[in-house]
């Protein structure tokens, strides 16, 4: 199939400001299906989920799409999608859960690629609980982190292994199924990040083999909500701290509170959306893995066009190398700070902010300190002359003549 960035564009009531926005890694823009979504959802009669009213139906009804449609997207099963607040916060449920059962001389294992919400929550529960934490490094010259490089930490006493899909500072996309292997064969449980993967790539979670994994609707075009997927039966053995009166099914048990119906409403409708690139017809998870295929070699193609562009320019830096990796660049200056670069582009309508993303790990890892630098990320709704704009917009920075 072919991608049609122009059709794509057309459902972004945002990008009507003229704004260029490469700062997708950190929210993409929202299409107006999801905002209809979401008001349809806050303005229809309705009430705290159960079987009696209509209005509790419609919650219910809300609830279940919105397990399917993150099934579909990520190949789980809908009884094994939680929702919550934020990837962040499950991931500190689930880490307090885990926790429970870790103490000393038990091994718990991070990187140095990942965000932090990968990385506090099982650092802090494995120091609560007395275990051991073990760190896995990546090659900075490369900004590869191996399978080798995660087996050189994992042992008999290992309980977890938690790792990006992809980096949201670099764009690394490690081999996650090999890493599985790895983690697996110690007897421990695979934890993997896939906020910034599940934007930019078909994910197959049983052809990635981890044991539970987060993404965020608000990176692929949805609302502010975190889900968690995984196997319902591995969710079965676990018990987190719930109310007393709440459910204990699973998953509900996870899900502490009243869910935001509303966003789950518009979750569904950014899986839809994302699936409608690929046509009306057929069943939806097929439809999202050629979606998701066409999209990725779209950005692929607009970031070899951003990075043969970027080579013309005099004392920049990229420093996303990896083989295998996300459309998202981050650049530093020989001469100037990263800052000055992202107030210089905001100027002319070109958003790319700069920082560590909160990936202080790899930005330290990288030897940029806390500061990290200029991110640059593609998104869906990206197209040549948005590419064109910021080239531009960076030859006038680093003062290099336009013809
Ligand atoms: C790779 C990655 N992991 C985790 C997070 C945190 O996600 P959330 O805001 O849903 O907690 C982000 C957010 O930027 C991210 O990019």
């Amino acid at each position: 199939m072919t991608y049609d960035v122009a059709a794509v564009r057309a459902a972004f009531p945002s990008l009507r400001s003229g704004t260029a926005h490469f700062d997708g890694p950190g929210g993409s823009q929202v299409p107006l299906p999801v905002a209809d979504a979401v008001h349809a959802t806050l303005v229809s009669p309705i009430a705290n989920r159960g079987s009696v009213t209509a209005a509790e139906r419609t919650a219910d009804a809300v609830v279940l799409a919105a397990r399917q449609a993150v099934a579909d997207l990520v190949g789980g099963v809908p009884g094994g999608v939680v929702f919550g607040r934020s990837a962040t916060a499950l991931t500190y449920d689930l880490a307090r859960t885990l926790s429970a059962g870790w103490g000393p001389g038990d091994e718990v294992v991070v990187t140095r690629l990942d965000h932090d919400a990968n990385v506090r929550p099982w650092v802090q529960a494995a120091e609560r609980a007395g275990a051991t934490v073990r760190w896995v490094g990546f090659d900075p010259a490369t900004g590869e982190l191996t399978a080798a490089d995660v087996a050189a930490q994992v042992g008999p006493a290992t309980r977890l292994v938690a790792v990006t899909g992809a980096s949201n500072l670099i764009g690394t996309r490690p081999p996650l199924a090999a890493i599985a292997e790895v983690v697996h064969a110690a007897g421990a449980l695979l934890h993997v990040d896939g906020v910034h993967l599940t934007a930019h790539a078909p994910v197959d979670l049983t052809e990635l083999g981890c044991d539970t994994f987060v993404c965020s609707p608000y990176k692929f075009l949805g609302p502010h909500c975190g889900v968690l997927v995984a196997d319902p039966a591995f969710l079965g053995t676990l018990h987190p701290d719930k109310l007393l009166p709440s459910t204990d099914a699973v998953p509900e048990r996870f899900e502490v509170g009243t869910l935001p119906y509303e966003l789950l409403a518009g979750t569904t409708a950014a899986v839809d959306f994302l699936a409608g690139i690929a046509g009306p017809e057929g069943p939806r998870r097929t439809r999202l893995l050629a979606a998701m295929a066409a999209l990725e070699e779209h950005e692929d193609a607009l970031r070899v066009r951003l990075e043969e562009g970027l080579a013309e320019l005099p004392g920049v830096t990229v420093w996303s190398r990896a083989a295998h990796r996300t459309p998202t660049l981050l650049l530093t200056f020989a001469d100037r700070d990263a800052g000055d670069a992202y107030r210089a582009l905001a100027e002319r309508g070109v958003n790319a902010p700069a920082g560590s993303f909160y990936a202080l790990e790899a930005s330290r890892w990288l030897g940029l300190g806390d500061a990290g630098g200029l991110r640059v990320g593609l998104a869906p709704y990206t197209d040549a002359d948005d590419v064109d704009r910021l080239l531009a917009g960076l030859r006038d920075f680093t003062g290099v003549e336009r013809h």
